[in-house]
């Protein structure tokens, strides 16, 4: 969460949900820069990845939603669902905040968990609250955050029903917490544990470790003890999540062979590698790294049908408040990534291969290397070859876009800049999604870096792509169909 957000919606909301919705539908469905195949909501704003569950044969996604505007504010659960994980439909507003309820102020992120026909979600109840309470500090010193949990035993999931009271209404006796929220759940022999987001002033963001024999009983939920915790970076900033004292949105699953922790912090997203001691319930880290190097946060996994770990991120804006608010929206989901664990403990990451069912026909690249993706949108596979140099740019006219490069001496990639050394055994692959205002581009099957790009006017210009190097580069590209013809407008109803 970033101060300005919630500041924002501090005594503002109702003034700016007035002002909002002066982009109107027929504007949303036909403005360029709103993705033709990337999930979000019909308007207004989204955040977070939110308990995404497979349950009766359909991927479920919720997500962060302010109701009333294209900024953060009253903060609800969207629900879309999709037979593929590539097409959606949206349903109604799964929960919204409960006046007097201890999510008064907003139904933060939480998990899913399905437990025979019924789905549990976990989340982070908000409300304002006194500074004795409260627990997040970063501003008013005034909001209290508690787990909380819904539940739903229809089908369609579209019935949901809450307990009015928290499953875990304090963080821990004498604890001094930087934040408390975005609970993950899940079960292991007789026991349901659950991970939550927090941290320690000064000295840096954990991951609290509950377990309890009943997902639903409240005060059952024993504190166990920090699952692991970073440090801070030394530097104050008001918003403890700035610095390293606050984890956010942690995410803690078994893979391949090991266990993976995935959790949000000073602007960007990690994952560290290793082995969970299921007697001491400790997990001892081996290996970390970053998930993503651009505009990518609060991830959020699933298993999907056939047990692969799928990651869903929130995709932020790169533009202000306004300009949010004159489009009429903000955000999106990424694209489903595949995550795998390799023998030496490294996060592979891959675009879900079924988006290959979205190509819609290829497109001609040139024999000097390079190619044009019409209307801002198009898919890129640009093969490398180790030993042998890499440059990939795209550009709108004369402003470049994004650049990626390949230095073979360093076995690294750069992406505008930004270094990213490979492993011995990993290719120099560059796998981008071009979408109306995102390009989405997966590093050497190893890092995403998600790049958001604005332009002007009614029209979606071409994307010029030029690739050079040394030898053996193979471009592919391909025009991609939209999941919908409206960009995803229709109305939950
Ligand atoms: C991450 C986050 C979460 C919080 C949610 C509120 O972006 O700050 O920690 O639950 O957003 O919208």
């Amino acid at each position: 969460m970033k101060i300005n957000r919630r500041h924002f919606l501090i005594g503002t909301s109702a003034l700016l949900a007035l002002q909002d919705g002066f982009a109107s539908e027929p504007s949303l469905a036909h403005d360029p820069r709103r993705p033709q195949f990337h999930l979000l909501p019909a308007k207004n704003w989204m955040n977070d990845p939110n308990g995404p569950i497979y349950f009766n044969g359909k991927y479920h996604m919720f997500f962060q939603y302010n109701p009333l505007a294209a900024v953060w504010g009253d903060m609800s659960w969207y629900h879309s669902v999709s037979p593929d994980m590539i097409h959606w439909t949206h349903l109604p507003i799964a929960f919204t905040p409960t006046p007097g309820g201890p999510d008064s102020f907003g139904c933060f992120s939480g998990s899913a968990i399905g437990v025979g026909g019924r789905v549990y979600q976990v989340y982070t109840g908000t409300r304002v609250a006194s500074k004795e309470l409260a627990t997040i500090r970063d501003g008013e010193d005034k909001i209290q955050e508690s787990q909380c949990l819904a539940y739903s035993d229809d089908p369609r999931l579209i019935q949901w029903t809450k307990l009015p009271q928290p499953i875990i209404p304090l963080p821990p006796t004498g604890m001094q917490v930087t934040g408390f929220r975005d609970p993950s759940a899940w079960k292991q022999g007789d026991w349901y544990y659950m991970t939550v987001g927090s941290g320690v002033a000064n000295v840096g963001g954990c991951v609290l470790l509950y377990r309890s024999k009943q997902i639903e009983v409240p005060t059952r939920w024993e504190y166990l003890h920090a699952l692991t915790g970073g440090e801070w970076n030394g530097h104050k900033t008001a918003n403890p999540c700035d610095d390293g004292e606050m984890w956010e949105c942690p995410d803690f699953f078994a893979l391949d062979g090991g266990h993976v922790l995935i959790y949000s912090t000073l602007g960007k997203v990690f994952w560290q590698s290793g082995e969970l001691d299921t007697a001491a319930m400790k997990f001892h880290v081996s290996k970390t790294g970053e998930l993503d190097l651009g505009a990518f946060y609060a991830p959020k996994t699933q298993l999907d049908a056939h047990g692969r770990r799928i990651l869903w991120g929130w995709i932020q804006e790169r533009r202000s408040q306004d300009a949010m608010r004159a489009a009429g929206w903000s955000g999106m989901m990424s694209l489903p990534r595949v995550l795998n664990l390799d023998s030496n403990g490294t996060l592979r990451v891959t675009p879900l291969p079924e988006l290959d069912q979205l190509r819609d026909g290829a497109l001609p690249v040139k024999a000097s290397g390079g190619c044009t993706l019409p209307d801002a949108s198009g898919e890129l596979l640009c093969a490398g070859v180790p030993g042998s140099s890499l440059e990939l740019t795209m550009s709108e006219g004369t402003t470049e876009l994004l650049r990626v490069r390949y230095l073979p001496e360093k076995h690294t990639m750069i992406a505008d800049g930004k270094e990213f050394p490979l492993e011995n055994g990993d290719a120099p692959v560059v796998h981008a999604f071009v979408d109306g205002s995102v390009i989405e581009v997966i590093l050497g099957q190893r890092i995403g870096y998600t790049k958001r790009f604005y332009f002007e006017g009614s029209v979606a210009p071409g994307i010029d792509v030029r690739v050079a190097g040394s030898s053996g580069i193979k471009l592919s590209a391909w025009k991609i169909k939209a999941i919908s013809s409206n960009r995803l407008t229709t109305q939950a109803s």
